[in-house]
């Protein structure tokens, strides 16, 4: 990338100081990227609102704020450092964002947002539409909005509202990607995926430090009946509606109607209620890895196991533990997940578990409509875990003092020539997988799912996520880049 330095013509002048309001701030804008009738307008803006502005050939040791509106960090501090040897510990190397926002208010606002040097952060200016063109790590700085955000794509989600409930969705995956904290709605102007409601609820949380949208729903008796309700293992929105509208509102309430028959997986959702909505720590799932491990290798040493889900992409907490277990000669997996139960359950430990044969047909595929459940054999296992077995202990309340816990763990078991698809599949996140989907569909008129990658003549072949990405035309992103 050239920059240039002092070829062009000083464009703009001189400010004419009559007008300064903020005489300790003086901009330079990097023009690259940025286009003739761009560049002037954002200069007669900074002009109008009082701002000092230096263009083209007037770098000078004066400026203190360099705004680019191309955020490739690297070769923008090489050149600052060619040009401006002196000052550069003074100068603070902004995002356009910072402009954006300091025109909306009029003044220089606090907001930071800084492109380190060494840094390869995605520039604002093209953060995609697509959560698989995103680097999303655990570290969200954008909390306050998303967490609202949630609760109102939820609420819709229970409405079967898809279109909204998707939307925030959308927009919570695109603010959890940002390195850094919105503080001013001007700051969202190049962002894509927010329109006006999700707006309206930022500018809320913004100015109150709350959304009342978002109290009111929560303060709502549909939906923290539902909300209630669906925290059970094995119920899901439907069951939770049919019950509501029985006019149940607490588990008591369930528990003391008879009409109601609870399935096996639900009975156990209640008894094991506590243990499972508690969150699993990092050292319980490597505890369970190893026992897992441990039942696979006793069935065939060859046998192949990985972590999966967001563990995989490293989270500290999560609802579950997720593994594919496989083995390197196609067809041998059949006798694995069957195998597994039963080592488990000669263990003691197998509190539940609801097995799923494989539909898998390579015939069937591609399929055109989308399904939530992939046709793998898999199983869905409550284990008991002891606390000896877990470095550190277990996650569990305190004063509670039985030595072990319930955990929910997901084992999926596709043909190793699946493998690939499977993994990048149950990695997640669950955004992270709808956009690839639909990236692969619009972008690259590609079918994309758990089993395979069809280009509408055949099927893509793939031994690892890479090759996927690959064959998608999408950058690698690493698992603990998939947090979106
Ligand atoms: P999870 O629901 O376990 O989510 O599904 P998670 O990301 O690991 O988060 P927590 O911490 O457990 O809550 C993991 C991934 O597996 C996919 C989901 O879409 C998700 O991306 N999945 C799950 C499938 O593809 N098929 C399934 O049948 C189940
Ligand atoms: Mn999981």
């Amino acid at each position: 990338m050239v920059m240039r330095k002092r070829s062009r013509p000083v464009e703009a002048d001189v400010p004419r100081r009559e007008e300064v309001k903020f005489e300790d701030v003086r901009l330079y804008l990097v023009e690259r990227k940025m286009g003739r009738s761009r560049r002037s307008f954002l200069t007669q803006l900074a002009r109008s609102k009082g701002f000092i502005l230096f263009f083209f050939s007037l770098y000078s040791d004066e400026v203190t704020h360099v705004v680019s509106e191309d955020s490739h960090a690297s070769s923008l501090w090489k050149w600052l450092k060619e040009c401006a040897p002196k000052n550069l510990q003074n100068v603070n190397v902004l995002d356009i964002s910072w402009f954006t926002d300091s025109m909306r208010e009029g003044r220089p606002v606090d907001n930071l947002p800084t492109l380190p040097e060494g840094s390869t952060s995605t520039p604002v200016t093209t953060v995609s539409q697509y959560a698989c063109q995103r680097r999303t790590t655990t570290e969200n700085h954008n909390k306050i909005f998303t967490d609202a955000f949630e609760v109102l794509a939820e609420s819709y989600e229970f409405s079967e509202m898809e279109g909204p409930c998707l939307a925030f969705r959308r927009a919570a995956s695109v603010l959890k990607s940002l390195p850094w904290a919105v503080r001013s709605l001007g700051a969202t102007l190049d962002l894509p995926c927010l329109g006006e409601h999700t707006k309206a609820v930022m500018e809320e949380v913004l100015q109150c430090g709350r959304s009342f949208e978002v109290e009111k729903i929560l303060s709502d008796e549909r939906y923290r009946t539902l909300k209630l309700f669906t925290s059970v293992f094995g119920v899901g929105p439907k069951t939770a509606e049919k019950w509501y509208r029985r006019g149940l509102r607490s588990f008591t309430d369930i528990l003391a109607d008879r009409s109601i028959h609870l399935n096996q997986m639900q009975q156990t959702g209640f008894l094991h209620y506590g243990d499972i909505t508690r969150a699993v720590s990092k050292a319980e799932a490597r505890s369970l890895r190893n026992i897992i491990d441990e039942a696979v290798r006793a069935i065939t040493p060859a046998a192949i196991v990985a972590l999966t889900g967001g563990f995989r992409r490293g989270k500290e907490f999560g609802h579950d533990v997720d593994f594919i277990v496989t083995t390197p000669e196609l067809g041998k997996e059949k006798i694995l997940l069957p195998n597994i139960i039963n080592g488990l359950k000669k263990q003691g430990i197998l509190l539940f578990c609801d097995y799923q044969a494989s539909t898998f047909d390579m015939a069937k595929l591609p399929s055109y409509r989308f399904e939530a459940m992939d046709h793998f054999a898999k199983c869905f296992l409550i284990l008991r875990l002891e606390a000896s077995q877990v470095e550190g202990g277990l996650h569990i309340a305190e004063g509670d003092s039985r030595g072990w816990r319930a955990v929910r763990v997901d084992l999926v078991s596709p043909p190793v020539d699946r493998y690939a698809f499977a993994l990048l599949g149950w990695t997640g996140s669950r955004q992270f997988e709808r956009d690839l989907r639909r990236f692969a569909r619009v972008k690259q008129r590609m079918i994309l799912d758990n089993h395979c990658l069809y280009d509408k003549t055949k099927f893509l072949a793939a031994t690892t996520e890479k090759d996927i990405f690959a064959h998608l035309g999408l950058e690698y992103i690493e698992p603990w880049q998939r947090n979106a």
